[in-house]
């Protein structure tokens, strides 16, 4: 097999962002979706609750925009947000149209009507949220890869891992622009060079570098990491969201329970099955997730408690298995009936609000290189994502940036000459065990000193750790021959040592960022953009 391939676009991830940009490309382009792993392997497969967008008549782009900088502390941009909530009825129509089976409301007798069914999560003042049940990852996944697989003009390649972006910098050219990437393919144990007219990072987001986090294992920052290393600012990565509500059981790796429970009228409880959320917030268990986890965080810490507890077993049985058969199955399978008996749960990280920096069409610092989803930053989320509004962002920049690229078509032309990889200087490891190694400790120092609350002796421990580590890792990878675990370990250690640069850079508390040291907010909003060495003029 060549180690060469040549593509209009290649799109590093195959989540409803890159799926979403590829299939409005298709029709023009050749097209190139990669996974680092199986095509699934993303967050979007794994979404609950749904996708928020102004559906009701009774609601408003107005009061959507609203809800979404509440919840976002002071630090939207209420022209990304203007954009993406203005766009949300035609995207997920066009969701509907690519036929993502939604939730449809019932009639008395059981049967469907053409309405769909909206639910409510935490920030959100009207019923908005459109959902397949409570797997609506799954069903908009499923639904845009079939589409995707019916497209001659798109192939979809799995267990490709992207190494680095090729850019004129690093081939010793002029300009700041992006020529492909450099794809450690798994099966061959290769790495390929692919050239693109317009590259995309798709890749999801980083909360693999907490100990305890609901997304599944491809979340290393993987995009985050290669953009900052190929000179591309990132902004606001102090503010990593933690989901309020993940199970707490020993042998449940990373299950979430959707917010869409508390929606449904759900109550957070203490042991003795007393609340506590109305004690925190007027909007009790529905304010934003950063006061909820917060809440659960301080009363763990006050009480010496491993979990608390989500009851939604006041509700009918079968309001509760109709609603959500996938959480009812699987805490079933751990022996705890969610229709009897509340759910033991604990904050874990879920999602993260900073990124790459984009314009309104998802392009990067560097010429024809676009950073999409979870990925980038848009200024949409500020200082705390509203639940379901990230899979809406997903859809809104796949096509903005889908269209962009299409704009500029005839200002690019395929690259030329790009070097192959070059690996005469390395051999295959013999001390894996450093790998993993610094994989735990990394995800538990950041756990237990960036976590949900901060102080700044703590991040500056964190800080003189992951440096050891960069230093350490980067002579592992120096020389020895790349594999996904030492790829993931060093994107890792990059966006762990941003985390902690931007959390010391700001000096006061806001949405997801909380320091014992600076407990108040300060009267103005900035966002903390850091600017990598290479960033050039
Ligand atoms: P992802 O779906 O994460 O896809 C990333 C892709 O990039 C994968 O294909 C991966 O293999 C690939 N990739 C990564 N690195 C590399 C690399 N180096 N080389 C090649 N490929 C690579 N949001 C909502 O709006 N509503 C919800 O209800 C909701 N529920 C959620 C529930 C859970 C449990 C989780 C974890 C998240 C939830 N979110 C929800 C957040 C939302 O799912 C994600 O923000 C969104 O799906 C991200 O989509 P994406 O396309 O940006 O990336
Ligand atoms: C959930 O279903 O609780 C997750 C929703 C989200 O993260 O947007």
């Amino acid at each position: 097999m060549t180690s060469k391939h040549e593509y209009d676009v290649l799109v590093i991830g195959s989540g409803a962002a890159g799926l979403t940009l590829a299939l409005h490309l298709a029709s023009e382009l050749r097209v190139a979706v990669l996974s680092k792993g199986r095509l699934s392997e993303g967050s979007t497969y794994w979404a609950q609750g749904g996708v928020a967008g102004v559906l009701d008549d009774s609601d408003t782009v107005d009061a959507h925009v609203q809800d979404t900088l509440d919840a976002g502390g002071g630090l939207c941009h209420e022209e990304a947000v203007r954009q993406i909530v203005g766009n949300s009825r035609e995207a997920i129509g066009w969701l509907v149209d690519q036929g993502v089976p939604f939730t449809r409301e019932k009639r008395e007798d059981g049967s469907e009507t053409d309405d769909f069914h909206l639910t409510r999560e935490g920030g959100h003042s009207h019923r908005r949220i459109i959902h397949a049940a409570d797997a609506t990852g799954a069903a908009i996944f499923n639904t845009l890869l079939l589409r995707a697989q019916e497209h001659t003009n798109i192939e979809l390649l799995e267990d490709r891992v992207a190494v680095d972006l090729i850019t004129s910098q690093k081939l010793g050219r002029a300009g700041k622009r992006c020529f492909g990437a450099y794809i450690f393919n798994r099966a061959s144990g290769r790495v390929e060079t692919f050239g693109a007219r317009f590259t995309v990072l798709a890749t999801g987001g980083a909360s693999k570098v907490y100990l305890y986090t609901s997304n599944p294992d491809s979340a290393s920052g993987d995009g985050i990491a290669m953009a900052w290393r190929a000179g591309c600012r990132v902004a606001n990565m102090e503010f990593n969201q933690f989901h309020p509500t993940c199970l707490y059981h020993p042998k449940a790796k990373s299950f979430l329970i959707t917010e869409a429970l508390r929606g449904e009228g759900a109550l957070l409880k203490l042991p003795d099955g007393s609340r506590f959320m109305p004690r925190f917030d007027k909007r009790a268990e529905l304010a934003p997730r950063d006061i909820v986890a917060r809440a659960i965080d301080h009363e763990m810490k006050r009480l010496g408690l491993d979990c608390v507890y989500l009851d939604i077993s006041h509700k009918p049985a079968q309001f509760i298995r109709d609603h959500f058969p996938t959480v009812y199955e699987r805490c079933l399978t751990f022996g705890i009936d969610i229709t009897r008996e509340p759910i033991p749960v604990v904050p874990a990280a879920h999602y993260t609000c900073g990124g790459v920096v984009v314009d309104s069409a998802g392009q990067t610092d560097q010429a024809n290189l676009y950073a999409i989803g979870e990925t980038s930053f848009t200024g949409l989320h500020g200082a705390n994502r509203m639940a379901s509004n990230s899979l809406l962002e997903c859809i809104v920049y796949g096509r903005s940036a889908a269209h962009d690229i299409l704009e500029k078509l005839h200002t690019s032309s395929m690259p030329a000459d790009l070097p192959p990889w070059d690996e005469s200087q390395v051999t295959d490891s013999d001390e894996d065990v450093i790998i993993s190694h610094n994989w735990d400790e990394l995800r538990r120092f950041m756990w237990d000193y960036v976590g949900i609350v901060r102080t700044t002796k703590r991040l500056q421990r964190a800080k003189h750790r992951v440096d050891m580590l960069l230093a350490e890792i980067h002579e592992f990878y120096s020389n020895y021959r790349v594999t996904r675990d030492l790829l993931e370990l060093r994107n890792l250690a990059v966006v762990a040592d941003l985390i902690i640069r931007s959390a010391i850079l700001r000096r006061e508390s806001r949405g997801l960022h909380y320091t014992l040291d600076y407990p108040a907010m300060l009267d103005a909003a900035e966002d903390t953009i850091l600017s990598p060495p290479n960033a050039g003029d």
